[in-house]
């Protein structure tokens, strides 16, 4: 169902647990800058409340939440467009996640793909938190009645699980209150490989720092990851099909595709007959020409830390002017007595 009777409205959000890597880039940070552009109303949160669903040092997380402002600001998001804050700093989330909890079915949390990954054989030594945490997503989404959600491929299973959500809340209550929101889930970056092992996401949380490129990774540390990272002794063939069971060769071209904005066909044409020896450094001259300039920008905007706290004092003021009514009107809908 494609709600028409809800105002276009883009949230997303990036959990400040670790470096952003160049996925979170490509599969979310760059379609956040794009929709922004478009002129519809962008919401874009550090979802604090989130990264503590595993351990997170506290001079860390705060560290690392003001340098995923940082990253959103270098990376052209612009305060004056788009709402950027902490989580945290809107208690709705948190609020509307209580409800959203009692709405949610544990059988519908028992399918969530990422609690297994990230629990592994685990689970019982998990957080309550890490496990909930799909239907703290949908309260972030929801609070805003955020029609379209931009994300990666990884995401998709926790934005279908809010359309759920949503769906029995309405059903359950007989009203018409919560849209149900679409993922956004475009361009070639939607799934960026580790540079270790085609076949595993790249992620902040990998053991191994040469598997990702970081935002903040030094020209130098930039072209010595791409240049060790995993290949095969194939050329590059001139179609994609060809590239069928070598997921490291893919991964690359799909970055290769992703930074420079083009479809995978469309760089594979170009290289097609190349050896990784002069694919490589083509791909690294790229990057390092892409992400140095953000790099730069990310450190001369964490010399002035206050200044980022303001941003996200005044994005959280803004973001609660949104979502403290729709979480009145769902406590009305619940039957609380609201009376100060
Ligand atoms: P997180 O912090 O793991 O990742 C942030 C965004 O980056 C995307 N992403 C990737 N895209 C392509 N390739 C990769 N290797 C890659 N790794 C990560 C993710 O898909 C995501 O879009 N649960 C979310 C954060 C969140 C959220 C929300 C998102 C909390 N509330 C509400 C949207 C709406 C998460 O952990 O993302």
């Amino acid at each position: 169902m494609t709600d028409t009777k809800f105002t276009p409205r883009v949230f997303s959000g990036i959990q400040p647990s670790g470096n952003l890597t160049l996925g979170n880039y490509l599969g979310a940070v760059r379609r956040f800058v794009e929709m922004q552009n478009t002129g519809i109303e962008t919401i874009y949160c550090m979802v604090d409340l989130h990264a503590i669903t595993v351990w997170q040092d506290p001079a860390d997380l705060r560290q690392r939440t003001r340098e995923l402002a940082a990253a959103y600001l270098a990376c052209g998001l612009d305060p004056q467009k788009s709402i950027l804050f902490n989580q945290s700093q809107v208690p709705a989330h948190a609020q509307l996640g209580w409800l959203l909890n009692c709405v949610t079915r544990l059988g519908w949390m028992n399918r969530m793909t990422q609690f297994k990954d990230k629990a592994g054989k685990n689970a019982e030594k998990m957080s309550l938190g890490l496990y909930a945490y799909p239907s703290l997503m949908a309260a972030d989404i929801l609070a805003y009645k955020a029609t379209h959600v931009p994300v990666g491929e990884d995401q998709k299973q926790h934005v279908e699980l809010t359309r759920d959500i949503a769906n029995k809340f309405n059903h359950d209550y007989k009203v018409d209150f919560f849209p149900e929101p679409e993922p956004i889930i475009d361009g070639a970056g939607t799934r960026v490989m580790s540079l270790r092992d085609g076949t595993k996401k790249m992620s902040k949380s990998d053991p191994s720092d040469l598997s990702r490129i970081n935002m903040m990774d030094d020209a130098d540390t930039i072209a010595k990851k791409i240049r060790k990272a995993k290949t095969d002794p194939e050329p590059l063939p001139d179609n994609l099909d060809d590239l069928a069971g070598r997921p490291e060769a893919r991964n690359l071209i799909n970055i290769y595709a992703g930074i420079s904005d083009q479809t995978p066909e469309a760089v594979i044409a170009q290289v097609a007959g190349q050896q990784f020896g002069q694919f490589k450094p083509l791909l690294a001259d790229l990057a390092v020409a892409h992400l140095s300039p953000i790099a730069d920008e990310m450190r001369r905007l964490m010399n002035d830390v206050t200044e980022i706290d303001r941003i996200l004092g005044d994005g959280a003021n803004r973001a609660a002017e949104i979502a403290e009514p729709i979480l009145a009107d769902a406590y009305d809908i619940v039957g609380f007595v609201r009376s100060r």
